[in-house]
């Protein structure tokens, strides 16, 4: 198979984009469209070093675009209007739609009229909370038309999570429907943000406007709860105004949205990516690692509501002019078919996905892939986290019948776009591996005293130099930004995670070193596990870790101190679990709760995560030291309980 870039040639730009990454990202910055072109020495200003002054990231400042344009108005003046940006499948296997470019823009241009008239403005907050409807990316791109900073929850966040967003960035609008149905399941997704809106009132953040999308196929007007005054069916407004909306040109640096997420410690990071930089870095990023040509049909699996879909949904695909297809449903609705069903339906010819879906994928069987021609596709991606060899395998040789190169893609929210990806084609690929940096990227592997080892080697990932599409700050929390992410090791921005290289220089992403945990891709902080847990009248204590687990990777693990006097039961253990489904969403609940009469801890009180994730992984003969306990005696009483 043909693909568009040889392993020299990716030297060849790879060299330069480190000798000169000024020149190297200008002359791809100049492919957009620009109001006012960058001051040229003000392509890169940055300091990645806290002992030098504060953080500064800043990327073709001075400049003035809009990503909105660049993702749909031009393509539409080039005259390429016509051609399909969206195909849009629905939960049912006959629900479809599809949008031109043309047709998109006069929705996005719809509904940013709409937001401007009830007093949206440049840098004002919209939250979105929508399932995968076209309406999702498109109100995305209204904001950005319009400069107001979009922040996208996942719509399984329950009513809490989102509340704690909102009183966090402060909305004008929130953008929701009424309901959708996953598979046979119907979620009220209404109802969740009105619970969501009278808990942020409680903290003093009204939002004025709650605009309902009417999600007919899952239910009906007449069914959703209202609060006239506040809220407003969008069917009745938003085709009422014009299908042209003129463009706000914002500076480079002007923040695009923001999205949070889960970091180790506290309540999730608000993490903010401004528009300039991260548009390049999208675009490119896109482009290259999955080797797009204009005839692809693409398909992201991803929801947007992690950064997945905002890169790899709507923005990067169509920056490139590309044919998105957005998918509402389950993968495995009504049978685990669904996916090669899809893919053969709309001809798809590049296939993102995450290695969780795979598994469980693999796990219902080939019978279900073979059906299937897929004859389609050529570029197959993964991404959320480490994808095991067998897994790995499995995609290649069953899904991709042994000719679609796989592009295991590493990144983060924090990074806006792929950092270590394989390019199709480039260079050999090692099942698990996501091979070599991308363009400007320069990872390194530190020791924990933060020194740059070289070779075959294994330890914290770092990056040094910053890249486009780095996020900028934690909206309102500049020192955790620092904190986090740059005092670990000075001089370089820490990722989180581990990483081998080997000796061809290849990366092996280890997982993260942070407490953190990767379920199903879903990025879970313990310490919000934590306290979910810990908000139970019942619960005294709680501390949670990460398990391998078969399908979703890591599984969560959660030990439970129970208030004294009180037995511990099942419907006690249902109920501690129910406490994190409302406080965070149904994909952080524990696997397992493990009663703990008390938790190891250190003389000083710190609990040891080491020793139970060794009881949790019932690996009991590498405990290693429990001298150091305050009371060792805990450990066995632990063990013996591990099967309560
Ligand atoms: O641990 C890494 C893992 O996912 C984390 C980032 O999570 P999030 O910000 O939610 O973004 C997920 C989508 C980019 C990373 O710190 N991760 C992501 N991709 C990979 C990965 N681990 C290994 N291989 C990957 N391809």
């Amino acid at each position: 198979m043909f693909f568009s870039m040889t392993g020299n040639q990716y030297l060849e730009m790879y060299q330069r984009s480190i000798d000169d990454p000024a020149g190297f990202w200008s002359e791809i910055a100049e492919t957009f469209y620009w109001k006012q072109k960058w001051s040229p020495e003000e392509v890169c200003t940055e300091n990645l070093d806290v002992t030098k002054g504060p953080i500064k990231i800043e990327w073709f400042k001075g400049g003035k675009t809009n990503i909105c344009h660049n993702a749909v108005d031009r393509y539409v003046e080039a005259g390429d209007g016509a051609k399909i940006a969206m195909y849009w499948e629905g939960n049912e296997p006959d629900q479809d739609g599809k949008l031109t470019y043309s047709e998109l823009l006069d929705k996005v241009c719809q509904l940013a009229n709409y937001l401007k008239s009830v007093g949206v403005e440049k840098g004002d907050a919209v939250v979105i909370y929508l399932p995968m409807l076209m309406e999702l990316p498109i109100a995305m791109l209204a904001c950005a038309r319009i400069g107001a900073v979009h922040s996208v929850v996942f719509a399984g966040f329950s009513a809490d999570a989102i509340a704690q967003r909102i009183t966090d960035c402060k909305p004008k609008v929130v953008i929701t429907c009424n309901a959708v149905k996953r598979g046979q399941k119907l979620i009220p997704l209404k109802d969740i943000v009105d619970a969501s809106l009278v808990e942020s009132a409680k903290n003093g953040v009204t939002v004025g406007i709650c605009l309902t999308y009417e999600n007919q196929l899952a239910m009906k007007k007449e069914d959703t709860q209202w609060i006239a005054g506040r809220d407003v069916w969008w069917q009745d407004v938003v085709p009422n105004f014009p299908t042209r909306c003129d463009v706000e040109w914002v500076d480079a640096e002007d923040p695009l949205f923001l999205l949070y997420t889960s970091g180790s410690t506290g309540k999730p990071k608000g993490v903010l990516h401004t528009t300039g930089g991260y548009m390049v870095y999208a675009a490119t990023t896109f482009k290259h690692a999955f080797d797009y040509k204009p005839t692809d049909i693409y398909w992201c699996t991803a929801d947007c509501g992690w950064i997945t879909g905002h890169s790899y949904v709507t923005y990067g695909p169509l920056l490139n002019g590309a044919t998105v297809l957005v998918y509402e449903g389950a993968p495995n609705y009504p049978d685990p078919g669904r996916c090669w069903d899809i893919v053969d339906k709309y001809g798809v010819t590049i296939f993102y996905t995450a290695p969780t879906l795979i598994r469980s994928l693999m796990r219902d069987g080939s019978v279900y892939v073979d059906r299937y021609s897929r004859k389609s596709l050529r570029v197959l991606g993964s991404v959320g986290e480490p994808i095991n060899p067998t897994a790995w395998r499995w995609f290649y040789n069953v899904v991709g019948d042994s000719r679609c190169p796989i592009s295991d893609t590493w990144w983060q929210t924090e990074t806006g776009g792929f950092m270590i990806t394989p390019l199709p084609g480039a260079w050999p690929q090692k099942p698990g591996s996501a091979t070599f940096p991308f363009f400007g990227v320069q990872p390194v592997i530190v020791d924990e005293k933060g020194r740059e080892m070289t070779g075959e080697c294994s330890g914290y990932l770092c990056i040094k130099k910053s890249w486009p599409g780095a996020f900028r700050t934690l909206y309102g929390d500049k020192d955790r930004y620092e904190t986090t992410y740059f005092k670990p090791f000075s001089g370089y921005y820490f990722s989180g995670d581990g990483c081998r290289r080997d000796k061809d220089g290849y990366h092996w992403l280890t997982g993260r070193v942070d407490d953190v945990i990767n379920a199903s891709g879903h990025r879970i902080g313990t310490a919000e596990v934590e306290s979910a847990l810990v908000s139970h009248p019942k619960c005294a204590e709680a501390a949670v870790v990460g398990i391998d687990h078969e399908v979703k990777g890591q599984g969560i693990y959660a030990f439970v101190t129970l208030v004294d006097g009180v037995p511990y039961s099942d419907d006690l253990r249902k109920s501690l679990i129910m406490a994190v489904r409302s406080q965070i969403g149904a994909f952080a609940a524990p696997d397992k709760i493990h009663w703990a009469p008390g938790l190891p801890k250190t003389r000083s009180g710190k609990i040891m995560r080491r020793i139970l994730r060794k009881i949790a992984s019932r690996q009991l003969d590498e405990l290693g030291d429990t001298s150091t306990l305050a009371d060792p005696g805990v450990v066995d009483q632990l063990i013996s309980l591990s099967d309560s």
